[in-house]
């Protein structure tokens, strides 16, 4: 008996949906529903969007037919003149439950204290004039979660531009940007010349922002060094050290607070955060925004010691890099990802200027997917 050629046997129409080998040599069932609602003239080739409305249809799709014709799958339709057709090879994307493939799903590279001269480096001019090395750009903030931009014009605009080229500025309590620099009446610890622990920003936010840029016009004072630690890297070894501490901050929620005479932002934030895998992609931590922790005083017994011990590990200079910011420069970090923090410095000695922004990860993400993707419903 001859083996056929694959595929090569008809659909199977069932109930519901219907069976067809695929190139694997197994069947596979698609969802009547599913087959309709994705029909390839279900979107507009124009706005990219379904224009398609199932709610529409009088009763629940079924099958009248189902063939194989050349390389497509044709089905039609009772009650509806109506013929779909698929490519087979779009069918195969879709023969195993998951989500679809992500360029912007990136495994992540932990770094360690001596990382600073590896960091990656973007030439400002060079991002804004080619979308290959903005790709790169990016790609490097979704691998390694931080990466410096040189040759910054020094402007308030030169900022803003750098910071669109990832995406929308994303405005937070501070406005659509802030000014670190010493301030006679200080709003937050960042505005003075004290040091400041490792930390992220902003997590009283429900969502915090998700990239930070900080723009350094101006670094001539003495000490003011930048500290910046990989909170995935720490958290991966965190829970290898201590798995049962890193269940508790990897699960429980805490208090997170920003509070003035006309705001009073609050949220609960995991310390660790994981991501659709289960891996570490980041923290939510700040000593100088931590509410009273509001946790049952017995888990305190546990989490707190978790806690410090975590916090301590983010300051061992195994981890953590130490750098002097130079004017031109801006640090371009995953907010929730790295921490970041600053040794005291004298405010008298000289000028310490930076401006700040942020964008969204979501915006990050997407800006990559258009720049190294196709799409899928271009005309
Ligand atoms: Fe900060």
């Amino acid at each position: 008996m001859n083996v056929m050629t694959l595929p090569a046997s008809s659909p199977t129409l069932k109930a519901k949906g219907l069976e067809i080998v695929l190139s694997d040599g197994l069947p596979h069932y698609f969802n009547y529903y599913w087959l309709r609602d994705n029909c390839p003239t279900s979107f507009s080739s124009a706005t990219r969007e379904r224009s398609f409305d199932i709610f529409h249809l009088d009763a629940a799709p079924l099958a009248t037919a189902a063939e194989i014709v050349g390389d497509a799958l044709e089905i039609t339709w009772v009650g509806e003149d109506h013929v779909t057709r698929f490519p087979l090879g779009w069918l195969e994307q879709y023969k195993s439950v998951g989500p679809r493939l992500d360029p912007a799903d990136k495994a992540r590279m932990p770094w360690f204290g001596d990382h600073y001269p590896d960091v990656p480096r973007f030439s400002q001019p060079d991002l804004v004039r080619d979308p290959a090395i903005r790709a790169q750009w990016i790609e490097a903030l979704l691998v390694e979660g931080f990466a410096i931009v040189t040759d910054m014009p020094d402007s308030d605009e030169g900022l803003t531009q750098t910071a669109t080229l990832l995406g929308h500025i994303r405005p937070t309590f501070f406005g659509h940007y802030f000014d670190v620099r010493t301030h006679i009446n200080p709003t937050n610890t960042a505005y003075t010349a004290a040091a400041l622990e490792l930390h992220t920003d902003t997590p009283a936010e429900e969502h915090a922002p998700g990239v930070q840029f900080l723009h350094c016009r101006a670094n001539t004072v003495q000490g003011g060094y930048s500290l910046y630690s990989d909170g995935v890297a720490v958290a991966n070894d965190f829970k290898k050290l201590d798995p049962e501490g890193f269940k508790l901050l990897s699960e429980i929620s805490i208090p997170f607070y920003c509070e003035h005479d006309d705001y009073d932002m609050r949220s609960r934030q995991t310390v660790i955060e994981l991501d659709q895998h289960g891996e570490v992609s980041g923290l939510t931590i700040s000593q100088h925004m931590l509410d009273f922790l509001d946790l049952d005083q017995a888990l305190l017994d546990d989490y707190y010691p978790a806690f410090c011990r975590f916090g301590k590990m983010l300051q061992d200079k195994k981890y953590m890099m130490t750098f002097l910011m130079k004017a031109g420069e801006c640090m371009v970090f995953d907010n929730h990802r790295i921490v970041h923090g600053r040794a005291a410095y004298v405010a008298e000695s000289g000028d310490r200027y930076l401006r700040g922004t942020y964008v969204d990860r979501a915006e990050m993400r997407s800006t990559y997917r258009a720049l190294v993707a196709e799409g899928r419903f271009k005309a």
